[in-house]
């Protein structure tokens, strides 16, 4: 599906500062002033290492967070100051999240129907228990698991038919925005692509736009229209898929393509993977301007390393 890139973005991430005080002393900034847009039917992919802020800015957007400065728009309303009861309803139901570990975030002790139904439950959306069964059989149709599978508890299935069952689980609220973080990243190499090309299908069918957080670029590639590069809390670059793995800008987001293997072992043996250390790269995160290349692509940094970069 084509996205209209002239149309009203279903999320603006705006400025969003994200810090956890620790102590009297210290605090984590997690996330420090990162704005970012998805469209609807999009997917946005946030890449970056561990510890970068992937989570924190997944879990601000949903709003499991009180975010400590910035915005974020969701569909025209603003949900980054305290939710009207109308709003809570908005966002917990238009916007739903896939998590890593399906085993963790599944509870054991329910039946797969009640796990996916439990949306359906909250806020009453069928007219009767024939209605509820219906909705729970199609939505588990949708994404390659049988009708049986219903009266089934979590750990009677494997990792990739669990992770199907936490995408039927978002699914059947029939959300505009589907926050994906990691979710295929504890799955068989073989089940990934499998559970990627479903969330495609998905997508196809039902226009929903997806966050799709993953660590490294390699992952989020088939799926993404555009990518975000973020280290330390910071959204360094973003641009196109295209864009960021023929062009990209910053240092960091060359060394995280750099380290993708290459299928032809020819190129492979060649591959020199190139190491980024932010404290030698004399970057200052917080200085800085924004630079539009190309459409959306931009990078955070000054006139000085734009030029030393694009060199
Ligand atoms: N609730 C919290 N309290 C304190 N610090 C936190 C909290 N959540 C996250 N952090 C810190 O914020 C930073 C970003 O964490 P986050 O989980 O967002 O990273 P991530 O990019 O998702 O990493 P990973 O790839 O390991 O999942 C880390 O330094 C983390 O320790
Ligand atoms: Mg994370």
């Amino acid at each position: 599906m084509a996205v209209d890139y002239n149309s009203k973005p279903l999320l603006k991430v705006e400025g969003l500062k994200q810090y956890f005080p620790i102590s009297r002393t210290f605090t984590v900034k997690a996330v420090e002033g990162v704005s970012f847009e998805i469209y609807p039917g999009e997917t946005y992919g946030l890449v970056g290492e561990s510890g970068s802020g992937k989570s924190t800015i997944g879990r601000s957007v949903i709003r499991l967070y009180d975010p400590t400065d910035g915005k974020i728009i969701f569909d025209g309303t603003d949900i980054s100051k305290k939710l009207s009861r109308g709003d809570t309803k908005k966002l917990r139901t238009q916007m739903q999240m896939i998590f890593q570990d399906p085993m963790s975030s599944l509870n054991p002790r329910k039946k797969v129907e009640d796990i996916i139904g439990e949306g359906l439950d909250i806020h009453k959306n069928y007219k009767n228990q024939a209605e509820r069964s219906e909705k729970i059989k199609a939505i588990l149709k949708k994404v390659g698991l049988a009708p049986e599978h219903a009266s089934r508890y979590p750990h009677q299935f494997s990792g990739g038919q669990r992770q199907r069952v936490g995408i039927a689980r978002a699914l059947i609220m029939n959300p505009k925005l589907i926050i994906a973080d990691e979710c295929i990243s504890a799955l068989d190499v073989s089940i990934q692509a499998q559970v990627v090309n479903l969330m495609k299908d998905i997508q196809e069918e039902t226009g929903s736009a997806y966050l799709f957080i993953a660590h490294d670029l390699s992952m989020v590639k088939y799926i993404s229209d555009r990518i975000g590069v973020l280290h330390l809390g910071h959204l360094l670059e973003t641009g196109t898929t295209d864009e960021i793995f023929q062009n990209p800008i910053h240092p960091y987001t060359k060394s995280l393509l750099s380290a993708i293997p290459e299928p032809n072992p020819m190129v492979e043996k060649n591959r020199v993977a190139e190491s980024y250390d932010y404290k030698t790269s004399g970057i200052n995160y917080n200085l800085g301007v924004e630079h539009h290349v190309s459409g959306s692509h931009y990078v955070k940094c000054t006139d000085e390393e734009f030029e030393k970069w694009t060199k």
